[in-house]
């Protein structure tokens, strides 16, 4: 039977809500001693872990046949043709820092093609999505991405590499050219919310290396839902394990994806 795939995309919301609320209640119980750390600068705890085993748990209901490609390894299924990407929790410097900004973020894939995003910002319950051939969404509302055309004029997201300092001087120069050609940087801390972001117009840009296919599968999908354009830093279609990833909307993507290009010869 052909699956629906509008129907699933809203099953998912709903259960990346339940499991946003787990999150939020313990956010507020959280202390510090609970963080594990997994390698230089890069953290989990039991929230992280639980938040996985719900939505495989969930997911496991809604469509028996997937596999799952998830972030804390909760299960390593593989699915013939479909599988789902999960980060149970993006953002998790900032959640153990009890700051804002940390997201659920669930993407399905077909064979080698992406065909569903969800993306649930906790604080502000914010839950972006898409599937195949849909339009995408925030909260039940359509969202495109910004038509600014131009570089001055954007606001430009970012992640700051953390533990591959090997191409920390080209990253550099190319944050040097953007404070001077743009309307700024932000650094949220979530990948997942920075493209979300550039889906619903609030970010023109966003671009990052040392990223897994979990922190950018959804929100790569969404913003090509959305009318933006995604690709790595060459241009090319390997964004999604090739570790990088330059995402914008279709007015500035040219002019955008150049200056990443000139930096990162
Ligand atoms: C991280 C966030 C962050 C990005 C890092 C990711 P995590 O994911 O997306 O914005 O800069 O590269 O690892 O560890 O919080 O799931
Ligand atoms: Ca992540
Ligand atoms: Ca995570």
């Amino acid at each position: 039977m052909p699956i629906n795939l509008e129907l699933l995309c809203k099953q998912v919301c709903d259960l990346s809500k339940q499991t946003g609320n787990f999150i939020r209640l313990e956010r507020h119980k959280f202390n510090t001693e609970q963080i594990e750390v997994k390698g230089k600068n890069d953290f989990v705890s039991y929230v992280d872990k639980t938040s996985e085993k719900m939505i495989i748990e969930g997911l496991e209901r809604l469509l028996p046949e997937a596999g799952f490609i998830a972030e804390e390894g909760t299960s390593t299924k593989k699915g013939e043709h479909y599988n789902w990407i999960i980060d149970p929790l993006d953002g998790t410097t900032n959640f153990i820092h009890g700051l804002p900004c940390f997201a659920i973020s669930i993407a399905l894939m077909r064979d080698q093609q992406l065909v569903m995003g969800i993306i649930y910002e906790v604080n502000f319950d914010e839950c972006f999505y898409a599937w195949e051939g849909s339009k995408a969404y925030l909260n039940e509302k359509e969202i495109r991405v910004s038509n600014i055309d131009q570089l001055y004029g954007s606001l430009i997201a970012t992640g700051f590499p953390y533990y591959d300092y090997s191409r920390l001087n080209e990253y550099m120069e190319l944050f040097k050219y953007f404070m001077q050609h743009t309307h700024g940087l932000r650094r949220l801390g979530s990948a997942a919310t920075d493209l979300a972001y550039v889906a619903c117009g609030r970010f023109e840009g966003f671009y990052e290396y040392c990223l897994q296919p979990w922190d950018v599968a959804a929100g790569a999908f969404i913003v090509q839902q959305a009318g933006g354009k995604v690709t790595d830093f060459n241009g090319g279609e390997n964004y999604l394990f090739g570790r990088e990833i330059v995402a914008g909307n279709s007015a500035f993507f040219d002019e955008f994806l150049d200056s990443v290009k000139q930096h990162f010869k």
